[in-house]
């Protein structure tokens, strides 16, 4: 068997580190890897040079620590690395006279209890996709915007994105914008399909902080059930009017708020 040099990863290390938790699949990134080199220790072994395993020890206060990121590359596997980091990480925690907690997958589990290391509690991790809206460039509002009002707006909407506490959300196709006014927070313009709307309005209100006003057009209707469900309530009416025009310009059953009565 190749001999092993034990070492302790510091900052520079990291990138190593971070391959082989690459290779397991897992979810830490090299900022994860930093907190320990940070606030703990990472203990490795190089074989050949090359870093094959790792453990980690975060001590939490005074009386206990945590042992993580035990790692072994898939080809030095089954040698004993594990068995020899993990005796070591137990030592570092027994000297400061902190117990041992860990989180053990169903392949660490089997080096561990022949520390003596019992279940406490079971966990199970789940899976599933956020629901936050993504975030669009200035230019994708625009483009979205343009064919549901029936000019290119960018020069407002920028304004408008430019601000302070602005946001926009996108998804399916429409987007939200979210801009700071002088007394409340106004979300407009909304263009959307009604299915796609109410997320994107959730994002922006789940946004905003304090007094919200929203100009909903006659398009969007349907969400006024939605708004009053939410503690929203109507506060004015305005009428949408034009002169040597018999309908309203681009597409306007996708226009479903206005960027407000004085922008349209
Ligand atoms: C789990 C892991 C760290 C073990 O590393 P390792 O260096 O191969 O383990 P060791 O050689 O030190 O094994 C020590 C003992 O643990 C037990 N063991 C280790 N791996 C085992 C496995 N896959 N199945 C059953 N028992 C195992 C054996 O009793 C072994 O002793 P033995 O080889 O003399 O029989 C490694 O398989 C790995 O990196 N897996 C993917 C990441 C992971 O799950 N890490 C644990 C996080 S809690």
């Amino acid at each position: 068997m190749a001999p092993t040099e034990r070492v302790i990863l510091s900052a520079a290390e990291i990138p190593q580190a971070l391959a082989l938790s690459d290779e397991a699949g897992w979810n830490q990134s090299a900022e994860d890897w930093a907190v320990f080199v940070r606030h703990g220790k990472v203990l490795g072994l190089l074989a050949q040079g090359r870093l094959a395993a790792t453990a980690a020890v975060l001590p939490y206060g005074e009386a206990f620590g945590w042992i993580s990121m035990v790692l072994v590359t898939a080809g030095c596997r089954r040698r004993g690395y594990a068995r020899e980091l993990m005796t070591a990480c137990i030592a570092r925690l027994r000297e400061t006279g902190r117990v041992a907690f860990l989180d053990a997958t169903p392949a660490g589990a089997a080096v561990y209890a022949a520390f003596g290391f019992r279940a406490l509690c079971g966990m199970q991790r789940w899976a599933g996709n956020g629901t936050g809206r993504a975030t669009p460039s200035r230019a994708e509002v625009a483009d979205i915007d343009a064919p549901a009002f029936g000019a290119d707006r960018r020069f407002l909407l920028d304004s408008f994105l430019g601000r302070p506490g602005s946001a926009a959300y996108a998804a399916d196709g429409g987007c939200v914008l979210l801009r700071p006014g002088r007394h409340a927070m106004q979300i407009g313009p909304l263009v959307a399909d009604t299915t796609s709307a109410p997320m994107l309005l959730d994002s922006a209100i789940a946004a905003a902080h304090g007094p919200v006003v929203i100009d909903l057009l006659e398009s969007g209707a349907a969400l006024e059930p939605w708004l009053e469900a939410r503690g929203f309530t109507p506060q004015r009416r305005f009428l949408r009017m034009a002169l040597g025009a018999a309908s309203m310009p681009g597409d306007p059953a996708r226009l479903l708020v206005a960027a407000g009565p004085e922008f349209g």
